[in-house]
């Protein structure tokens, strides 16, 4: 059975949209109607969608992709930050400092720095739908990702925090704790370590990046109006609490 969602009228932001999770989730949101803008590194040409080039590492490139939407007359309803880097997947003795700084500034700060740009628009609109995305990692801290499980460990405080913070509005902030998810993030670590993840896993498989986005529209939509400040997971039975 398949779902559908009407955002008609609506304007999504996906950072990390140029492929993975965030290419699926930013599909889904625009066959459902939205007016949807991916904010990548990664110029995109998708269907239904505007591209942007915005590293979210950098203040000024989301106020520049800020000002461009709201030159198109456009406002924000939904923003989805999912721009993600794992780095090394490595004991973190061995992890140069360098390593551990790119992997905090575009997971936890990058999406600190979006959010804070993004969410007076919602403000003032009284109302707004974000979703984080966070990670298994965070829940439970992985070996060999400890910089990136710290990280993650943010973003759900983070969204948990901000949710308490705009409760007086209509603004919704939850965070999805994929993983793991058949994208090049997941492929890129080599076809061992992607074997022995599907062995841990319960269900036997890695996760499709549209079950994630199925998630996040249902996040986004009238039917989950009551859930806030909460962390669901995705992660076909790995994640224990
Ligand atoms: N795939 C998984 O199993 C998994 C598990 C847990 C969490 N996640 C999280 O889900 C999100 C999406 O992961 P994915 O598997 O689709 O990864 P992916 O590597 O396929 O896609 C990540 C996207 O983020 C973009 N990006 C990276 N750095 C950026 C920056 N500084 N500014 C803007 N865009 C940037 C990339 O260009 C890419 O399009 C990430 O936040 C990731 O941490 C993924």
């Amino acid at each position: 059975m398949s779902i559908s969602y009407d955002f008609s009228g609506q304007t999504a932001i996906v950072t990390g949209g140029a492929r993975g999770i965030g290419r699926a989730i930013a599909s889904l949101l625009s066959v459902s109607g939205a007016s949807v803008w991916i904010w990548d590194v990664e110029p995109v040409d998708l269907a239904g969608t505007q591209s942007l080039t915005v590293d979210v590492t950098k203040r000024d490139d989301i106020s520049r992709a800020l000002r461009e939407m709201a030159d198109a007359g456009t406002r924000v309803d939904i923003l989805i930050n999912d721009a993600g880097h794992l780095g090394p997947y490595a004991s973190f003795e061995t992890f140069a400092p360098d390593e551990w700084e790119q992997i905090v500034q575009v997971n936890l700060l990058g999406m600190l720095n979006v959010t804070h740009q993004v969410l007076p628009l919602m403000r003032q609109a009284g109302k707004g739908r974000i979703v984080n995305m966070g990670s298994l990692a965070g829940k439970e801290g992985l070996p060999g990702l400890a910089a990136y499980s710290a990280a993650s460990g943010g973003v759900i405080a983070f969204t948990k925090a901000l949710s308490r913070e705009v409760n007086d509005t209509d603004i919704r902030v939850n965070c999805i704790a994929p993983g793991p998810i058949d994208t090049r993030m997941i492929r890129d670590l080599g076809n061992q370590t992607v074997d022995a993840m599907i062995s841990a896993s319960p269900v036997g498989r890695l996760g499709d990046p549209k079950e994630v986005a199925a998630l996040a529209a249902w996040l986004c939509s009238d039917a989950s109006a009551f859930n806030t400040g909460a962390v669901f997971d995705m992660s076909g039975g790995r994640a224990r609490y």
